[in-house]
């Protein structure tokens, strides 16, 4: 047996992670029910549950089963949802035209949620992918330049639309310079001054949103082969500008500033939370789902454990709402409080 003498150590912080109690009581970050917004894909009709290839346990629901849905998971506590479309490629133009029909997917689902549950918090994306051929979230000019002011005209009018149809938060995600002053003004003018702006700030071009373009059919339908699209997003290696992204929108009338993917990005999501006055959302985005999703599917990853790491994560680095594909199975299942403090282990 070796022999050894007892350290003299002023601190030994081991004593506070003897027992899962005792972690309990110094758990620093919990995830809660009212951190979460879930996304939700529209699809026309009255068919069948889609799934998503690429995304277990997320399907293209339409209307009557959203609803459905929505009630359900309203009693276990679910508080907000954010709706996207899944346009029928007929619909799509290369103006994104079908954005400003007052009876779009997401402004019908917007009314039917409205009355079905009318405390649900109802956010609802701002951006034109969904509804162009060629799948940018804005008009191209005539050098095939995403055209900027051109777009945030849309935008502003699709903020009043969805305002009108019972939307409480209008999220844009498309990066264009200027939108939120153009969307708030839009908003303001047409009497909508208690509909809030969530703006996607740090967007950055991401190889993570992969799936979710499957889910909304946002790819090119032409070659699907993906879509550039470093005109608008944030380039990944660029922090200083994602800082003057989000003191931007924060200047023009943000209510919330969202960063987004969440974990790649989490020095982003502190500087934000650090920095800005404003409420914090991080996109936990469809690759950051299905990477977790697959790797489970292996037996590689523990799914449960690596989604409430994931999140606790994300929260941890100052973010204050997480929308997340996974609050479904969050609320379902009751997985609150954070990465477990470890009964089982010692
Ligand atoms: C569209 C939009 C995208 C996402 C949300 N809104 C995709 C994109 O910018 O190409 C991605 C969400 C996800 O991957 O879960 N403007």
């Amino acid at each position: 047996m070796n022999t050894y003498k007892v350290l003299d150590l002023p601190m030994r912080p081991r004593r506070l992670r003897r027992t899962a109690k005792l972690r309990a009581m110094v758990q620093e970050t919990t995830l809660q029910l009212d951190d979460l917004i879930l996304p939700i894909f529209v699809v026309d009709g009255d068919g069948d549950p889609e799934p998503i290839k690429s995304m277990p346990e997320v399907f293209r629901l339409p209307i009557p089963q959203i609803i459905e849905k929505c009630q359900e998971l309203y009693e276990l506590g679910l508080r907000a949802v954010a709706l996207f479309p899944r346009v029928q490629s007929q619909k799509k133009d290369d103006q994104g035209t079908e954005a400003l029909n007052l009876d779009t997917l997401v402004l019908s689902a917007a009314r039917a949620l409205r009355v079905a549950l009318p405390e649900l918090i109802l956010v609802s994306d701002l951006a034109l992918d969904p509804y162009t051929s060629h799948g940018h979230d804005g008009v191209l000019d005539l050098s095939g330049n995403v055209d900027n002011d051109a777009t945030v005209a849309i935008l502003a009018e699709m903020g009043v639309l969805a305002a009108n149809a019972g939307i409480d938060i209008v999220a844009p995600s498309d990066m264009m310079d200027g939108r939120i002053a153009e969307i708030r003004r839009n908003l303001d003018d047409s009497g909508h001054i208690q509909t809030a702006i969530m703006a996607y700030s740090a967007k950055f071009a991401s190889a993570y949103y992969g799936p979710f373009r499957e889910a909304v059919g946002s790819e090119r339908s032409d070659t699907r082969s993906p879509i550039d699209k470093r005109s608008y997003q944030l380039n990944p290696s660029n922090f200083r500008e994602a800082q003057r992204e989000l003191l931007l929108d924060e200047r023009e009338g943000a209510d919330f500033l969202m960063v987004k993917p969440a974990e790649p990005y989490l020095d982003v999501i502190r500087y934000a939370s650090d920095n800005a006055n404003l409420p914090i959302v991080a996109y936990q985005v469809s690759g950051e789902y299905s990477r977790i999703w697959a790797a489970a599917e292996r037996g590689w990853l523990d799914l449960e454990a690596c989604m409430m790491e994931s999140l606790t994560s994300i929260k941890r680095s100052g973010a204050d709402l997480i929308l997340t594909y996974f609050a479904e199975r969050i609320i379902r299942y009751r997985h609150l409080g954070g990465i477990s403090s470890g009964a089982e282990s010692s």
